[in-house]
């Protein structure tokens, strides 16, 4: 015990003295400075690549070279970087070397599924593995930061960026935050193969009304802090290293000046350490959006508001010293700025060595190894979702009959516009698409379901997700003859990411009249979805026979999917995001409150429902079959009355009543039924994956504490009540045992 205790005062000494350190180190250098320097050290500027509106670019060595430059962003050519930070050590009066951050969303070279397909897989483990395969990647390519995690909490699906969250619930949101961020910056930022993670948009970006990209946001202030803010607080106590402002105002205040959620919440109530960079340009967007003047009081308002570096507009660089002058901003709140941005710099170690992360060797070493295709193809066998599976007609077994499948669709075999990836595959180029990389349906499936004895065809039918009548009869014809169908369908991988918002939440194009005709031959159809949203699709749910919702899988798309259809791999993904009927529904989300007069049955009058379509979704959150049976027990309440301080703990027992392995992901929701407030119908507090052999049955232990049970009043307190509780348990928001609990003073 002594040794313990002596072991951890040492440890807690070395921690500071580290810490007084770098502040000792941060002061000198901050001595040093001239305005200019500090000013430049809260300039980045974009290297290679442009993921926003034009801004002019001066000549970026000059600017390095002047100390103009604190940052660069999306840079990709390795031998540059280490022109620049040369530049940068060598040739400015100070050497202070440059930090390079880049958006790096599902892998940096080695492209793994979407985030919101990762998040289908509920594997938390699976998405930090992924994690730190892409900031091994990215690190040895130069890279110090990621513009990620996105954990912007999504209902509204026409919202283009809702591929690159979470979904739409805060809990699964706050712990697949946590997971990223342990999988990106590691147990240390200033290890070689670690990144520093920045957490976005802070906030209220996935609210943006109607779910245009960068609009409105307008929302109450319990709402924010249940269902927008959670997996941010989780992010900063996760010690995520950077935060990024959003675009949208927030109740009129555009977020990169939003002194109330930067200065009060952020750094006030959550005590987070971190620097804070602005989007793209939103500082200067402060302007756009009717909330200042001009550059110096943009400035002004962005600084005060506690924000630190201005990404890509130039702003600071224009109007921060005018800001100074006229006494908008303190010297102090600069110098507190630069000290931020500084300190980031001395935790990756790039004072220590500055080329630590531009090394030749690692280059080579690092990236695309095999091992990591072996994470991305369970990655993607992982993260797809079973819809339906009428009269089992999946899995593909064995056949001796050569039985004849036809591989077909506008993404049977697609080669360009970055499809079964997404705009957000920035480490590969802009634009650049690496066909040879990517596995195909038609490429994983071939030898898969050959090897099973089948007569494989494939017919890659129509342009950019668009069947035209050429594919019509294509497809006809060849189906007439095939045994089994395997329709590939669903969106442009290219459509996938910011500023592709959709309006129609349909099957693109004319793909369902193209799925009629494949239908028409009656033959069993087996349509599996490339998406990066919840899509509408009544049609299909309701006549083809089998629905796979396979999102954009990256580069084991082919595998992965091979593997799950030939039941090598059972599913075992869950939609992170309500699936509605259609899209006059949206926003649709499970944690929705109750109503004065909730509908129970379509078609009452006099209640919260349409004429024309039920309110209930098509799959709902949490949903997701596979090819076992798993039966829950009733629930279990160890004690079914407890004190307002003490936890809650239940179990449920689950058996796997199947014949294959499968991994469960068994849900616990709860439901306050009587509060200050009208409480969501259920939320979701804890989810637990267990693998389940066939025969087994396992218990499963849930636990609910205090915190689990609070929630945020009119008053914007943060309170836990005695009273009455429901719990759920079950395989879906949907489908669950229900068991009653009391809570006393
Ligand atoms: C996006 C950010 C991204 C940045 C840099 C912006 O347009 O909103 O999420 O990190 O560009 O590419």
């Amino acid at each position: 015990m002594r040794y313990f205790i002596l072991f951890s005062l040492l440890v807690t000494l070395t921690i500071n003295l580290s810490a007084q350190n770098y502040d000792k180190q941060i002061e000198a250098l901050l001595a040093k400075m001239t305005l200019d320097e500090k000013i430049g050290q809260l300039h980045q500027v974009p290297g290679d690549i442009t993921t926003g509106t034009d801004v002019k670019k001066d000549n970026l060595l000059n600017s390095i070279r002047d100390g103009s430059v604190g940052s660069i962003l999306s840079h990709t050519n390795f031998d540059n970087k280490i022109t620049m930070q040369q530049v940068a050590v060598k040739e400015t009066r100070l050497g202070i070397p440059l930090i390079f951050g880049f958006d790096v969303i599902h892998g940096y070279k080695t492209i793994f599924p979407i985030p919101l397909a990762q998040a289908a897989s509920w594997n938390l483990s699976l998405i930090e593995q992924i994690e730190r395969v892409a900031a091994t990647e990215a690190a040895a390519d130069g890279q110090n930061w990621t513009f990620a995690p996105m954990v912007d909490i999504s209902r509204d699906p026409r919202w283009g960026r809702s591929m690159e969250g979470a979904g739409e619930d805060p809990y699964l949101g706050s712990r697949i935050a946590e997971a990223r961020i342990r999988g990106i910056q590691g147990r240390n930022l200033n290890d070689q193969a670690t990144l520093a993670a920045c957490v976005k948009h802070y906030a209220g970006y996935g609210f943006g009304e109607a779910g245009r990209d960068y609009n409105s946001v307008d929302m109450s202030e319990q709402r924010l802090r249940e269902m927008v803010l959670p997996p941010f607080k989780a992010a900063a106590k996760a010690d995520a290293a950077t935060f990024m402002n959003a675009f949208n105002t927030l109740n009129g205040t555009p977020a990169s000046m939003n002194k109330h959620l930067i200065t009060d919440i952020l750094r006030g109530e959550w005590g987070w350490k971190g620097m804070i960079v602005s989007d793209w340009n939103s500082f200067g967007e402060t302007i756009i959006h009717g909330a200042a003047e001009d550059d110096i009081d943009a400035s002004a308002k962005c600084l005060a508001a506690g924000s630190d570096m201005d990404m890509a507009g130039g702003t600071f660089q224009r109007g921060l010293k005018k800001a100074l002058e006229n006494g908008r901003v303190t010297q102090a709140q600069i110098d507190e700025a630069v000290r931020r941005v500084l300190r980031l710099k001395f935790e990756l170690g790039l004072f220590d060595d500055p080329f630590k992360y531009l090394n030749k060797e690692r280059n080579k070493s690092q990236i695309g190894k095999a091992e990591y295709r072996t994470l991305a193809r369970s990655a993607a066998a992982q993260s797809m979702v079973l819809l339906k599976n009428q009269n089992n007609i999946l899995p593909l077994k064995a056949t001796t009959t050569k039985k004849k499948v036809l591989i077909v669709g506008p993404y049977a075999d697609s080669r360009g516009n970055k499809d079964y990836m997404s705009f957000w595959t920035l480490g590969i180029g802009f634009r650049a698409y690496d066909s040879t990389q990517v596995v195909t349906p038609a490429q994983g499936l071939r030898p898969a379901l050959e090897a099973l004895g089948y007569e494989v065809k494939v017919a890659q039918v129509g342009k950019n997700g668009v069947c035209d009548v050429m594919a019509q009869s294509t497809a006809f014809e060849a189906a007439k003859d095939a045994d089994i169908v395997i329709a590939c369908v669903g969106e442009m991988g290219y459509n996938c990411g910011e500023s592709r918002s959709v309006a129609n939440i349909g099957l693109p194009g004319n793909q369902e009249e193209w799925l009629k005709t494949l239908k028409i031959n009656n033959k069993p159809v087996v349509m599996v979805l490339f998406n990066s949203r919840p899509l509408t699709f009544e049609w299909a749910s309701a006549n083809l026979d089998a629905i796979v919702v396979a999102w954009q899988p990256g580069y084991e798309t082919g595998n992965g999917l091979a593997d799950v259809l030939t039941g090598k791999t059972n599913f075992s993904g869950r939609l992170p995001m309500t699936f509605p009927r259609n899209l006059g529904q949206v926003p649709l989300y499970y944690n929705q409150l109750r109503t004065g007069r909730p509908q129970e049955k379509f078609g009452t009058l006099w209640t919260s429902g349409y004429l024309d379509s039920e309110v209930t979704p098509a799959y709902p959150f949490g949903f997701g079959l596979s090819y076992s049976t798993v039966e829950y027990s009733e629930i279990r309440i160890e004690k079914s009355t407890i004190g307002n301080a003490e936890t809650l703990t239940a179990f449920v027992t689950v058996s796997n009543k199947g014949t294959m392995a499968v991994d469960e992901t068994v849900q616990c929701y709860i439901n306050d039924p009587a509060a200050d407030v009208a409480r969501p119908l259920k939320e979701l507090k804890s989810f637990v994956r267990v693998h389940l052999e066939p025969g087994d049955a396992k218990p499963v232990q849930f636990n609910i504490t205090p915190e689990d049970r609070s929630y945020w009043n009119d008053a914007v307190q943060f309170k836990c009540d005695p009273g009455k509780f429901k719990l759920y348990v079950g395989p879906n928001s949907a489908n669950v045992k229900e068991a009653l609990f009391t809570v006393t003073k």
